[in-house]
C-alpha cells in the first residue's frame, strides 16, 4: 500500500515532528510500504518527496489522495490539533489515529481537564489565564505556567517565587492566548499508551516512569538526560487506576488509534496531566518504547496501526 507521512508543521515542535516523521517513514518503507513523505514548513509551505520539492496546498492534497492511508506524524498545534484528520477527512483520504474532535481537545489542555473533571478523574487544581484576566491574578504558592495548547514542554515553566511570575507568563502567553497556572503536583511522572483496535478492544501497553531531574523539560525530552523505567514499578491497585483513567480519557475524547496519556502517580493517586494523540514517535519516543516492552516492535506497531485503518 501507499502511504503519505505527514512530517514538519507550523509550531514550536516542528524539529520534533521531522524527527518523527523520519523514523516512521524509514519503519514502514522497511516494512514494505510505499513512503510517500510530505512536510510542512514552519510557515506552512508544503513539501514533497524525499528531496523536499516545494508543492502548492493543492498538489499536497492531490499527493494525499494518491495513498492508502496517511500518517499524520505532527505534534502540536495546525497538526496534532485536528487540522489534518479534517484536511485528510475533506480529501476522504484515511488516516492513523485520532480524528478532528479528539486531536482538537487533546491539545486543549484546559479542555481535556474539564473533561477529566466531569469523569471523576483527579488534575491539578488551577486556573484559566487570559490577556484580560492575567493581571488580577495573584500568585500564592508554586506553580507550574503553561500554554494551553502547545507540546513537548515548550512555553512552560515552573514558578516557585512571585518574582518569576511575569517571565513565565510572557513564555506562555507567547506561544498561545490562553494560559494555565496549575499547582505544583508532587508525584511520579507515568505515562500510559493506549491502542484501539477496530474490534473495540483497547490494550493498554506497560506503563513507564519518567524519571527526569525536576521538570521533564525541552532539554530532557530531546538532550538525554531523563531514563525510562518500563514497566513502571506500580502496585496493582495503582496500575489499574491508571489504565482505567487512561481508557476513560481516551473513550471520552473520542480518540482513535492510539494516544499517550500521561499522569502524575501522587499519594492519592493518579492525577491527568495531558492527552497526546500524536506524542513522539522516534523508536526512541514513550509510546514505541513501551510497545516494545509488550513484545511488538516499533515496525510491528507502526504496521498495525496502518493496517487497522486500511481494513
Ligand atoms: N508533544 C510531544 C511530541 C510528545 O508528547 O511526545
Ligand atoms: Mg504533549
Amino acid at each position: 500500500a501507499r502511504v503519505a507521512v505527514v512530517g514538519g508543521g507550523q509550531n514550536c515542535e516542528h524539529e520534533v515532528s521531522l524527527a518523527s516523521a523520519a523514523a516512521v517513514a524509514g519503519a514502514l518503507e522497511t516494512a514494505g510500504y510505499t513512503v510517500v513523505r510530505l512536510t510542512i514548513d514552519r510557515d506552512g509551505g508544503w513539501r514533497h518527496g524525499d528531496d523536499g520539492c516545494p508543492v502548492d496546498l493543492a498538489d499536497a492534497i492531490h499527493v494525499l489522495r494518491t495513498c492508502d492511508v496517511a500518517v499524520p506524524a505532527l505534534h502540536g498545534p495546525r497538526g496534532e490539533d485536528g487540522t489534518l484528520a479534517a484536511l485528510c477527512e475533506l480529501a476522504g483520504v484515511p488516516y492513523v489515529g485520532s480524528g478532528v474532535l479528539a486531536g482538537a481537545l487533546a491539545m486543549d489542555k484546559w479542555a481535556t481537564k474539564l473533561i477529566a473533571a466531569d469523569l471523576g478523574i483527579a488534575i491539578a487544581p488551577g486556573v484559566l489565564l487570559t490577556p484580560s484576566a492575567a493581571p488580577a491574578y495573584r500568585w500564592t504558592r508554586p506553580v507550574v505556567v503553561k500554554p494551553v495548547a502547545a507540546g513537548s514542554s515548550q512555553g512552560v515553566a515552573l514558578v516557585r517565587d512571585a518574582a518569576e511570575l511575569p517571565a513565565a507568563l510572557a513564555a506562555a502567553f507567547a506561544l498561545d492566548g490562553r494560559v494555565l497556572v496549575e499547582d505544583l503536583v508532587v508525584g511520579r511522572e507515568i505515562d500510559l499508551a493506549v491502542l484501539a483496535r477496530p474490534d473495540g478492544s483497547r490494550t493498554v501497553a506497560p506503563a513507564l516512569e519518567i524519571v527526569a531531574d525536576g521538570l521533564f523539560d525541552y532539554e530532557q525530552k530531546y538532550g538525554g538526560g531523563a531514563d525510562f523505567r518500563i514497566p513502571a514499578a506500580l502496585a496493582d491497585t495503582e496500575r489499574k487506576a491508571l489504565e482505567d483513567a487512561a481508557v476513560a480519557m481516551f473513550d471520552a475524547l473520542g480518540c482513535a488509534g492510539f494516544a499517550r496519556i500521561d499522569f502524575f502517580l501522587t499519594a492519592d493517586g493518579p492525577v491527568l496531566n495531558e492527552v497526546n494523540t500524536m506524542p513522539g514517535f522516534t523508536e526512541q519516543s514513550q509510546v514505541p518504547k513501551m510497545f516494545a516492552a509488550a513484545g511488538v516492535s516499533y515496525a510491528e506497531l507502526l504496521d498495525l496501526l496502518v493496517r487497522d485503518v486500511l481494513g
